[in-house]
């Protein structure tokens, strides 16, 4: 654990099921940093779920809301946040994460991905088609702008704490 992870938010990027809240929380709780989760707050502002928030206002309306909460989350005293898979896609939220937090993107290949996702029905984007489909799409979409966060940690492994040891060697 260098300095840096003492004086700077970690937030984590990559795709559903990457690991980021899992990975989050143990990272939180190893660096003696509060842990948030971007999704849970904006459900929480917003008292809907995020698959309601995509359904009665539309994904622009969710991301808009996610840039407020992430810059929010960011403004304050060091954290490990957990952000929505599309959150660092976002240039304004990504260029916020990059200035004022160290971020990780946790990757994992999509067999890995779609294995811990299938079966979870609150992320809207898997319902649009095939799980399959949607994941390799979003990751050919995602993985040249995922690699601009200052890490990579590969999050293949089960247990979590296997990447959270492996992710608190590098930040
Ligand atoms: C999304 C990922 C979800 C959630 C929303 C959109 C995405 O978060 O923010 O359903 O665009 O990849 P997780 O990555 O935590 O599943």
């Amino acid at each position: 654990q260098t300095d840096a992870s003492e004086r700077t938010s970690i937030v984590l990027v990559g795709l559903m099921g990457a690991g980021k809240s899992a990975i989050g929380k143990r990272l939180a709780a190893r660096l003696g940093l509060p842990f948030h989760d971007s999704d849970l707050e904006i459900e929480a502002a917003s008292d809907l779920t995020v698959t309601e928030i995509f359904a009665k206002h539309g994904e622009a309306y969710f991301r808009a809301g996610e840039r407020r909460v992430i810059a929010r989350l960011l403004s304050g005293s060091p954290i490990v946040l957990a952000t929505g898979g599309g959150a660092f896609m976002d240039p304004e939220t990504r260029a916020v994460i990059r200035t004022r937090a160290l971020s990780v993107w946790l990757r994992a290949p999509i067999p890995i991905l779609l294995n811990r996702v299938l079966g979870r029905t609150h992320r809207p984007l898997l319902n649009e088609a095939d799980p399959e489909t949607v994941l390799t799409r979003l990751s050919a979409l995602r993985s040249p702008v995922y690699a601009e966060a200052d890490l990579i940690v590969d999050s293949t492994e089960d247990p979590p704490d296997m990447t959270t040891d492996a992710a608190l060697a590098v930040i």
